[in-house]
């Protein structure tokens, strides 16, 4: 079981038929839907066929029961959410532009109010894990334990983090071996300019692999301080690319937990971000298994 630990979103999307250099357009498409990085990695691992859970407090309104409901419908398991008052899913509203573009405006002011569920709970998750996901910039307190935890039991923990670069995120950003993070955030965290050099700013002793997402551009990926990897983006029609780095972090922990090496694992996980990314307006957000499979076989 792959365990996500990070927040639910409640997005608000606008599609607009211009580009962002336009400055201004019509709006095309609306749908309110449930995301968030970790939400949405435990998606993709779920429509991989293997199974999923979000370990965090979910709160008590109207919008938190639909985001149990959305959860279970995208088989992503309940079992170790516990149902705490103030626990809301933070809210965004996020502009899709032609081709794909996404701007995510977000009040997360409910996470003041979202910790970590009881020690019960992180036990029995812990005890089945075989990969963990997490969200560093959004996870409560007490998820450094949890990875520490995790680490110990040889369980793989896979982190994501991509602003506010604080002591805390920081500190979860040195306790994960794989560390997944977009090419622009690692550069802030490093100084340095070259994917190259922030690699070798981020990597350390307890490292596994660190992998640097670049849109379009594709990822850079190394298993050591020297083996490097670039796998080109697939050439796809983005309809809407947000969340792509969170299908590719899901797509990543399923194919590690199947013993894929790092070659394959950032194979499979671009492959997922693309077929994310091209799925039409409206459309289910599960990158299909069978879609993910044929275009990453090509
Ligand atoms: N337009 C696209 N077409 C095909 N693949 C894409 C596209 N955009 C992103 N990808 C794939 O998704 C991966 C992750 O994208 P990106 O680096 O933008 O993640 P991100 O900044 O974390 O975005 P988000 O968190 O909004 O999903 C890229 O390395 C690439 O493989
Ligand atoms: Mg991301």
């Amino acid at each position: 079981m792959i365990i996500g630990l990070g927040c639910l979103a409640h997005d608000h999307i606008l599609a607009t038929e211009t580009t962002w250099e336009a400055g201004k357009g019509r709006v095309v498409h609306t749908e309110t839907r449930f995301g968030g990085n970790v939400r949405n990695a435990l998606a993709a691992v779920a429509s991989l066929d293997h199974p999923a859970a979000y370990l965090g407090s979910v709160g008590l309104s109207a919008s938190s029961d639909e985001a149990m409901a959305d959860l279970a419908a995208h088989g992503i398991s309940a079992d170790f959410i516990e149902r705490v008052e103030g626990a809301d899913p933070v809210m965004s509203r996020i502009t899709v532009t032609a081709g794909g573009e996404r701007y995510v405006a977000f009040d997360d002011s409910t996470l003041a109010t979202t910790p970590l569920p009881g020690e019960a709970l992180v036990d029995a998750a812990l005890s089945v894990a075989d990969a963990v996901l997490v969200d560093a910039c959004v996870a409560p307190p007490g998820t450094l334990q949890v990875i520490e935890r995790a680490r110990n039991l040889g369980v793989p923990v896979v982190l994501d983090a991509e602003r506010d670069p604080s002591s805390s995120v920081l500190a979860l950003v040195d306790a994960a071996d794989h560390l997944v993070i977009p090419l622009g955030f690692g550069a802030t965290l490093t100084g340095a300019s070259t994917p190259v050099d922030i690699a070798a700013g981020l990597w350390n002793e307890r490292r596994s692999s660190v992998v640097l997402t670049d849109g379009i551009r594709g990822c850079h990926a190394w298993e050591s301080r020297e083996l490097h990897v670039h796998v080109s983006a697939f050439e796809v029609t983005a309809v809407d690319t947000t969340g792509c780095g969170d299908a590719f972090h899901g797509a990543y922990a399923w194919s590690l937990v199947n013993g894929g090496a790092l070659r394959e694992r950032v194979r499979i996980a671009s492959a997922a971000a693309a077929v994310l990314a091209a799925l039409p307006a409206g459309a289910k957000r599960m990158p299909s298994r069978e879609a993910i499979e044929s275009l990453a076989a090509e």
